[in-house]
């Protein structure tokens, strides 16, 4: 099936890369791109600099399918994403079920002159027998530097996901691609990639070694051989990659008798679910895999579903529109500066209900803001599942680093009406998140009137724990008076450990932006809480006016948005011990 990582707690989903041969590349440290990085697939480019450079699945982010390049596989730039304009995908502001639906399992191919992304877009409302859930996809460019430089997508008909596309090298130019079906086979077919059009019969060339979810499909040719690599096992503990081979394209093919090539299943390592492999060589010939993993601990190999993720820059890229995945964020939303690439928002944005550093009023002063007009809608949403096509504002970024503190300033002023909020979140999808919020609510002196509180609000459920659904958090606390005479306040997560996330708010009162700011913890909120399926948490900013009034009730200014890595954890901490949940 799909594509899935995980991520983590602290932190994320990560990639790990290893390599078969002797190699120029002096020292590389694991997780090579940390966070929320799901299923990484690479291609590696003579003529472009000997660049190397890779794509992920993004689910329901949007922009989406970031690229990343480097010259060296431990230095990365995020230099664009190839769904950056909503009408390539509109579907995707109408899927369901949290980060399980959206961007699945891509494949990224450079082959004369042209890369190629092969993805699909999931929908899990749909039956797994109705094939239309998987709206598979061919998106083009031929400068991957630039978000508009990439294609609107084609797309093709094939019953399953995870589609690879691969050229024979006798010449003829002929596509084939591989995909995944019903969680059971291996299927391969001809395409026209220029139309979509399948030219050829579907042909079950493997069902993997006997484990569930033989998928993430990958041929590569040596030595006049055809290489199958498949990840199978399910996305989760028994994660893995294996390979199969053939003389010929359409099979027989035959397991590796070294299968599983790559594991974390049933060792001490922190890394854990490894799988969902691509391989690509560098300019000295070697070969290198690159997979995906969570940071977890050894109680993942009988309880993944309990378990703490807790969650590793050069000769880069001149080009390319961003900075480094796992890079700080210090943005201050200055006139005439466009969002870093590595923002996005979840589902389709509602465009006008962003703008940085509008103009002011005379009053007020929004130089270096990002206004955010509120949705009807929180992170919640209806039912912590769909939003029904209807836009969230939320801007966020993924969590990067085991140890990270992340903060915005808020000014408040635009919240008049009950239930008016601004605030931060840590997010894993809708039914998973904890928000530090401004919002407006009765007084505790007089219920007629309304004040600003701050509330820690929270709802993690959880379908795959079920006896703990349904837990919530919700606690407001009045405005100090300092609060209210404060003109900003800043918000801010931290992960605290390999367990915690801390909520804490401060008065902002110095025009000296960088001048330090006294913080006091509203909450906390354990890792356990958000739980990845698929994806990783994110932190962000969020407006809504929590189903009431309608779009657009008010709108407020955030700015100095800051994001700092404290700590990248690759080794289990003894003394944590084993995880209990509670
Ligand atoms: C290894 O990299 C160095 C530069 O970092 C380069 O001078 C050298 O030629 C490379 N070695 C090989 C075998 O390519
Ligand atoms: C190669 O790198 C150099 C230096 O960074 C740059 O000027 C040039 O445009 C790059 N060429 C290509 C084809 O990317
Ligand atoms: C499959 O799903 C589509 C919606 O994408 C729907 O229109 C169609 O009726 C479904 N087909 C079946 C057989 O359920
Ligand atoms: C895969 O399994 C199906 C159903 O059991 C079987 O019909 C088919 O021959 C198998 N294919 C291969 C390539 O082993
Ligand atoms: C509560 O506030 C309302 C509106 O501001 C005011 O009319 C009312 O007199 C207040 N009640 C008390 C008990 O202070
Ligand atoms: C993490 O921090 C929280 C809050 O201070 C604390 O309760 C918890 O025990 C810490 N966890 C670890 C593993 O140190
Ligand atoms: C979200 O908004 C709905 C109304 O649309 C409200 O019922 C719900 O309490 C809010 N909850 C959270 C956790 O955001």
């Amino acid at each position: 099936m799909a594509s899935p990582v995980l991520s983590a707690l602290f932190a994320a989903v990560s990639l790990l890369l290893s390599q078969s041969a002797a190699q120029n590349v002096s020292t590389f440290t694991n997780p090579i791109i940390p966070g929320f990085h799901p299923d990484p697939t690479c291609t590696f480019v003579p003529e472009l600099n000997s660049t190397f450079f890779c794509t992920f699945s993004s689910f329901l982010t949007f922009p989406g399918l970031p690229i990343v390049a480097s010259r060296d596989l431990v230095n990365w730039k995020h230099i664009s994403n190839a769904l950056s304009r909503p009408e390539q995908l509109p579907a995707l502001a109408f899927l369901p079920r949290g980060a399980t639906s959206g961007i699945y399992a891509p494949t990224l191919r450079y082959r004369d002159g042209t890369f190629y992304i092969l993805s699909t877009l999931a929908n899990q409302a749909l039956y797994p027998t109705n094939y239309t859930k998987w709206d598979n996809f061919i998106v083009t460019s031929t400068d991957p530097y630039t978000s508009s430089s990439w294609s609107n997508p084609i797309h093709f008909d094939f019953p399953g996901i995870d589609p690879s596309p691969f050229w024979d090298d006798d010449g003829d130019g002929q596509a084939h691609i591989q995909g995944s079906i019903d969680g059971k086979s291996i299927l391969q077919t001809q395409i026209d990639l220029k139309t979509g059009e399948i030219t050829g019969p579907l042909v079950a060339i493997w069902n993997g070694t006997g484990l569930p979810s033989p998928e993430a499909p990958h041929m590569y040719k040596k030595d006049g051989w055809y290489y199958l690599l498949t990840a199978e096992g399910g996305t989760r503990e028994r994660h893995r990659a294996n390979m199969a081979r053939s003389r010929n394209l359409y099979g027989p093919y035959e397991g590796a008798p070294a299968n599983p090539l790559l594991s974390g299943y049933l060792t001490q390592s922190y890394f854990q679910a490894v799988g969902h492999a691509d391989i690509f060589p560098d300019s000295q010939g070697n070969f290198w895999a690159i997979a995906l993993a969570v940071r977890a601990a050894y109680s993942y190999n009988f309880d993944p579903y309990n378990s703490i993720f807790p969650m590793g820059p050069a000769t880069l890229p001149a080009q390319g529109e961003g900075y480094s995945p796992s890079g700080d964020d210090s943005i201050n939303f200055e006139p005439g500066s466009k969002l870093p690439p590595h923002l996005f928002h979840w589902r389709l944005p509602v465009i006008k209900n962003y703008a940085i550093s509008p103009a002011g009023d005379g009053n007020f002063d929004r130089t270096n803001s990002l206004m955010l007009r509120s949705s009807v809608l929180n992170l919640t949403a209806y039912d912590a599942d769909s939003t029904r096509g209807r836009g969230q504002t939320f801007l966020a970024r993924k969590q990067a680093h085991s140890r990270f503190r992340y903060s915005v300033d808020v000014s408040w002023a635009g919240l008049t009406r009950l239930e008016n909020e601004v605030g931060v979140s840590a997010l894993q999808d809708q039914a998973q998140h904890f928000d530090l919020g401004i919002v407006m609510l009765p007084s505790s002196q007089n219920r007629t009137d309304l004040e600003p509180h701050l509330r820690f609000r929270g709802i993690s459920t959880s379908t795959y724990r079920l006896p703990e659904r349904f837990k919530y958090v919700d606690k407001a606390t009045p405005f100090s008076s300092a609060m209210k005479d404060a003109s900003k306040l800043r918000l801010q997560i931290e992960a605290l450990n390999t367990t915690h996330y801390a909520f804490s708010a401060g008065c902002v009162n110095n025009e000296d932006a960088d001048a330090d700011v006294e913080m006091a913890v509203f909450g906390y909120a354990k890792g356990q809480n958000l739980i990845p399926y698929y994806s990783g948490v994110v932190v962000g900013v969020y407006a809504t006016s929590n189903g009431k009034y309608g779009e657009g009730a008010f709108t407020t200014y955030v700015s100095r948005w800051r994001y700092t890595g404290l700590e990248q954890i690759s080794e289990f901490p003894e003394a944590q011990g084993p995880v209990v949940w509670d």
